[in-house]
Parts: C-alpha cells; sequence; structure tokens
C-alpha cells in the first residue's frame, strides 16, 4: 500500500511531513459537509447500482455515528490521516469494516474538496446574510429616531453642509444593503455541484451528477471537471466580499471612534462595550470599532493570499491548493463575530443630539444657501454670489458668529436687495431641507429613503 493510502508512516522524516502535508488540523472544519457529500455519494452509488443497498445503509449508519462522536468531542483526528476526507474514511473502515472502501467510488479527494468548501461557502454566504440583515434593522431602527437630527455633514473631515443623522446612517444601510446582494448573486452563481468530476476527467462509472446535485441542494451541475476541480472562484468571491463588507465596517468604526471623541462627543459607547484603560481610571475606549477596523487588515491579507496561491498554478489540483482554506475560515469567522458586534454596539450607543447641534453651528454650513439665495433673488451670477458670501463669511468670522446668526441690517450691508426672508434660509435646518432632491438630506427625502429600507427589511 502507498504511503498516503495507507495514512501510515514510519520513519521520523516522514513525520516531519505529516506534519507539513496535514490540513487535519484546519479542515475538520468540514467533517459536516464531508459526512452529508458521503451519504449523498453513497445514494447515488446505490441507485445506479454501483453499490449494494445494503453497503449504502451500513456506510450511512457508520457516517451518523462519526458525526455524532465528532460532535461530542470523542473523535480523534490523527496528523497521519492527513485530511478531513481520509480521516472519516478510516474511522469508517474501523466502524463497519470493507465496505467503508466502496465509498470512494466514482470520486476523488479533488472532487469531495471541492464539494465540502463548496458547501461551506455558500453556507457562510447564508449565514452572513442573516446577520447583515440584522445589522440592517439595527441602523434603520436608530435612523428612524434621528430625521430631524441635525449634524456636519462633512467633505475631507471640513464642516461642509448639514444633513441630518438618519441620512448618515442610511448612506451605511445602502452600503450594507450592497454586500447582501453581493453575497447573495455569489451564492447564486455558485450554487453548482462539483461532484462526481473525480479526479478531473470525469469517472467511468454511470454516475448521477444531477441526482447527487439534488440531494446536496445544488441548482445544477458544473459543465466541465478540469475547470471544476481547480476552480476556487467562490471562495475568492466570498473573500472579496468580507473585504468589501468589513472595509464598510471599518470606515463606519472610524466615524464612532471620532464622535465617541470628546472633540467632537457625538457619540457614547455603553459602558458594557467599552473597554477601559490599565493606568488611566477616566478613560472609556472605543476598543470594538477599533478591532473592527483592525480586522479589515487581515481579511484583506487573505483575498490577497488566495489570489497569489492560485495565479500561477497549471491545472487541474495542485497540493498549493490546500492553502485555500485557512484563509477563507479566518475570514468568515471574522466577518460574522463583526457584524454580530456592531449590531449589538450600536443597540447600544447612545447619540447627543445637542453635540450635534453644536458642531453643525460652526464652518457657516449654510453658506451655499446665501450663494443660492443671491443668485435666484438678486440677479448675481453664481460665481459673484460665491465671491460676495465669502466676504459675508470673513465678516461673520471677524464677528465670531456662524453665518446662520447675522442679522437683516448686517447681511443688507453686503447687499441691499436682501429680504427678511434669508433669516430663514440661513438657518441650519432649512438648509437641511432645501435640499430635498431625490435621495438628499431633507427630513422629506430622508423620509422616502427610510421607508425605502423599511419596506425591503419586511420583504426578507
Ligand atoms: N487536503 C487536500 C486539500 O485540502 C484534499 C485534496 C487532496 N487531493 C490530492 N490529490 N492530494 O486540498
Amino acid at each position: 500500500m502507498s504511503k498516503v493510502a495507507s495514512g501510515k508512516s514510519t520513519a521520523s522524516k516522514a513525520k516531519l511531513l505529516d506534519e507539513f502535508n496535514a490540513s487535519i488540523m484546519f479542515d475538520k472544519e468540514l467533517y459536516l459537509q464531508d459526512i452529508e457529500g458521503s451519504i449523498a455519494h453513497v445514494k447515488m452509488l446505490s441507485k445506479q447500482n454501483i453499490i449494494s443497498t445494503e453497503a449504502k445503509e451500513k456506510i450511512i449508519n457508520g457516517l451518523h455515528v462519526i458525526q455524532k462522536e465528532i460532535e461530542d468531542g470523542e473523535y480523534e483526528f490523527n496528523i497521519a490521516d492527513e485530511d478531513i476526507h481520509m480521516s472519516i474514511e478510516s474511522r469508517l473502515s474501523a466502524l463497519i469494516g470493507d465496505d467503508a472502501k466502496r465509498m470512494h467510488t466514482a470520486r476523488s479527494r479533488n472532487d469531495q474538496v471541492a464539494l465540502d468548501f463548496r458547501m461551506y461557502v455558500l453556507k457562510s454566504n447564508k449565514e452572513l446574510v442573516e446577520l447583515l440583515l440584522e445589522l440592517e434593522r439595527v441602523l434603520v431602527d436608530i435612523a428612524s429616531k434621528h430625521t430631524k437630527t441635525l449634524l456636519p455633514g462633512m467633505t475631507h473631515l471640513q464642516h461642509a453642509q448639514p444633513i441630518n443623522f438618519a441620512y448618515h446612517m442610511l448612506a451605511y444601510t445602502s452600503m450594507f444593503k450592497r454586500d447582501i446582494e453581493r453575497l447573495e448573486e455569489s451564492h447564486k452563481r455558485n450554487n453548482i455541484s462539483p461532484i462526481g468530476c473525480a479526479a478531473l476527467a470525469g469517472s467511468p462509472y454511470p454516475t448521477d451528477r444531477e441526482y447527487e446535485a439534488k440531494l446536496l441542494g445544488f441548482d445544477s451541475v458544473s459543465i466541465n471537471c478540469l475547470d471544476t476541480v481547480s476552480d476556487r472562484d467562490f471562495a475568492l468571491e466570498i473573500l472579496f466580499n468580507i473585504s468589501t463588507m468589513m472595509m464598510h465596517i471599518s470606515r463606519l468604526s472610524e466615524e464612532i471612534i471620532l464622535w465617541s471623541s470628546s472633540e467632537f462627543g457625538f457619540v457614547e459607547l455603553s459602558d458594557e462595550y467599552s473597554t477601559s484603560s490599565s493606568i488611566m481610571p477616566q478613560k472609556k475606549n472605543p476598543d470594538v470599532p477599533e478591532l473592527l477596523r483592525g480586522k479589515t487588515g487581515r481579511v484583506n491579507g487573505n483575498l490577497i493570499s488566495l489570489l497569489t496561491v492560485l495565479k500561477g498554478l497549471p491545472l487541474a489540483y495542485n497540493k498549493d491548493m490546500q492553502e485555500d482554506k485557512e484563509g477563507v475560515f479566518d475570514s468568515v469567522k471574522t466577518a460574522k463575530i463583526s457584524v454580530k458586534i456592531l449590531s449589538e454596539a450600536l443597540k447600544g450607543m447612545s447619540v447627543d443630539e445637542e453635540a450635534m447641534l453644536r458642531a453643525t453651528k460652526k464652518g457657516h454650513l449654510s453658506a451655499t444657501d446665501l450663494a443660492d439665495y443671491l443668485t435666484a433673488n438678486c440677479e448675481y451670477t453664481f460665481r459673484d454670489a460665491y465671491k460676495l458670501t465669502g466676504e459675508v463669511v470673513a465678516f461673520a468670522e471677524e464677528r465670531k458668529k456662524d453665518i446662520s446668526e447675522l442679522n437683516l441690517e448686517e447681511l443688507q450691508k453686503f447687499e441691499s436687495n436682501i429680504k427678511e426672508d434669508i433669516i430663514d434660509t440661513l438657518q441650519l435646518e432649512s438648509s437641511m431641507n432645501a435640499r430635498n432632491s431625490q435621495g438628499g438630506t431633507a427630513t422629506c427625502s430622508t423620509l422616502v429613503q427610510l421607508e425605502y429600507f423599511a419596506n425591503w427589511l419586511k420583504s426578507r
């Protein structure tokens, strides 16, 4: 028997090889997919009269025993078995004897690992979608309370125009909705069965790939076996989708970190989701958003890592591909806990509307409204209006006032045709509500967006 088929090595040199070659330490994560895949496989083999009904029953019963052993923590994962596929087969042999050897008919570990890993990724896509939907509900809930809460909208991290806090939260709701759509589109694209491709060229047995695919919940069967056993696009897609989602989480985290500083003071994380300093007793640190921001780096690394592993591989399977799993497992786990903890942290976050309003009064956020007013009512070209507004801002600065706090007399010194209605125009709330175009920040436009997301969530 070859070394691999026997799963045993003798020399110490070979022990080192076992350690290096094995994936069992991490691919045991795939035990359930492996068992489900094998059950479907022997059902197909028996239906096609490739193995007997008795052999099928014995194998399935044995696999159920193994599943229970693993879940009860009684199973021994042995490095000499190399990977989860060999491990389960060798345990099955010990449990039921020679019939176990029939299970691997008309398949290879190449299509087996492609199946298990794909099933894991598809399941993870769905789990992530569920978690993201919960995050969306939290964001929409926060938004529903703040359609009139003013805060400075920024560009270049400089005060730009007044917006409301719901509008800001709904920007993130939009991002996470795209993340959900990407995960679902990827699920749809990749819900194709690889099993039955065998080593690389298909199999000489009278198999029924369609039947096996159906048992496992796939939409269809892959077209070309050579591609199928070499394909890890589904894994790259979840890595990219997670990286993009974590980038969104990281941007929101960055804002929460800024907003919870004393310079901003816009929000406060609950004590439950903050940490303290080991030396400075007065401190409350935003470790949760900082870690979320930090973990984004690692998931990006996992994406680049797999792209790099795959880029030079000739068809079909190469052992390099065993390096595909750890990064995906890591990214999936990181993504799941990240979405969960972000939802929880947001639920407990308090919003200081007063602090947001105070900040909105800094930076002459309604300056554009004065320029628009001069253009619309005083026969200015926009450029001339822009210039005059600059002079008004400088004047307000000198008086240590915000432009929204100037009175009519002060404004008329610059342009006598300015009327009483300018006072209301320059109020921050009016400025926010003036931007009532579709998708704009006006409370009425924000409410339309809020309803859109609420309806979408209801339909889910
Ligand atoms: N442990 C292997 C992996 O994860 C399984 C496939 C092994 N196939 C082979 N021909 N050596 O990639």
